[in-house]
């Protein structure tokens, strides 16, 4: 169960579209006033915010147009991720982010030109990432244009049913334990731990995602061991990406 609390002067018709994003996904409960415990979602003037009940200040937000992307972006296709997943050479590629988290590789490929589709399993971090959408569509960036939507579901139950002609390669990022080097803030990515925990299950994600028969890309720490040989890896100071090509070697 998680709380829902609005703060004064929030349009109460934000309160009901985030319930009806929750309905039948997560049990949810409107506050009248902030928690004294827990973890809860705060929608306020600048969004709709992961809190816990003791360190209020600390609201996690899902921001897709920090400054920090723009910079990002500026690497253009030369940056790993790109070459990772191959965009070079493909107008507009079509991508499957299959562990959107927060969405902030999402919104650097689409500042790529890329068009994505995104799966988490959250519900919470899923309601994050449409608000941040919306935030990005209200303030009239284009490349949010290329964003096809967030479907809350375990990913290889997804990847099973998916059509292979529908995408140009899939993105994996999970929440492996121990170090991590993420695209979020140290303390963001804390918070997220908190709601999402690890991923234990990344080897069968991997397994789905190639089964697809789609180019696959999995982002790593430098350090950690590969969980399965991939055919070659991208390697940067603060991350690695396995790749792992179509049966074809296309
Ligand atoms: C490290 S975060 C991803 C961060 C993201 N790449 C970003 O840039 O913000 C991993 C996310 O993947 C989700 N996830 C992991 N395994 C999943 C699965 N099998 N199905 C759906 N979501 C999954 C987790 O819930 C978590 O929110």
């Amino acid at each position: 169960m998680i709380g829902l609390w609005a703060e004064p002067g929030v349009d109460p018709s934000r309160l009901a579209v985030l319930t009806e994003r929750l309905a039948g996904r997560m049990p949810a409960e409107t506050l009248a006033e902030p928690p004294a415990s827990g973890i809860y979602l705060a929608l306020t003037a600048a969004g709709l915010e992961l809190r816990v009940a003791d360190m209020p200040w600390q609201g996690l937000r899902a921001d897709w147009l920090d400054a920090g992307l723009d910079r990002r972006a500026r690497e253009g296709r030369r940056a790993l991720i790109a070459r990772a997943l191959g965009l070079r050479g493909i107008a507009t590629p079509r991508i499957l982010d299959a562990t959107c988290g927060l969405g902030r590789d999402s919104a650097h490929l689409l500042r790529l030109g890329c068009r994505v589709s995104a799966i988490e399993r959250s519900p919470i971090v899923a309601a994050l990432v449409a608000d941040a959408v919306e935030r990005a569509a209200t303030a009239g960036a284009a490349w949010i244009g290329g964003w096809c939507g967030i479907a809350v579901d375990e990913a290889p139950a997804r990847l099973k049913e998916l059509m292979a002609s529908e995408f140009d390669a899939i993105y994996l990022d999970p929440m492996f334990g121990g170090e991590q080097r993420s695209a979020l803030p140290k303390r963001d990515l804390q918070m997220l731990r908190r709601v999402v925990g690890d991923d234990p299950d990344a080897g069968a994600l991997l397994e789905a995602a190639r089964a697809t028969g789609l180019r696959v890309a999995m982002k790593h720490h430098p350090r950690s061991p590969a969980l399965a040989p991939p055919d070659h890896q991208v390697r940067g100071g603060r991350a690695r990406f396995d790749v792992y090509l179509p049966a074809s070697g296309s």
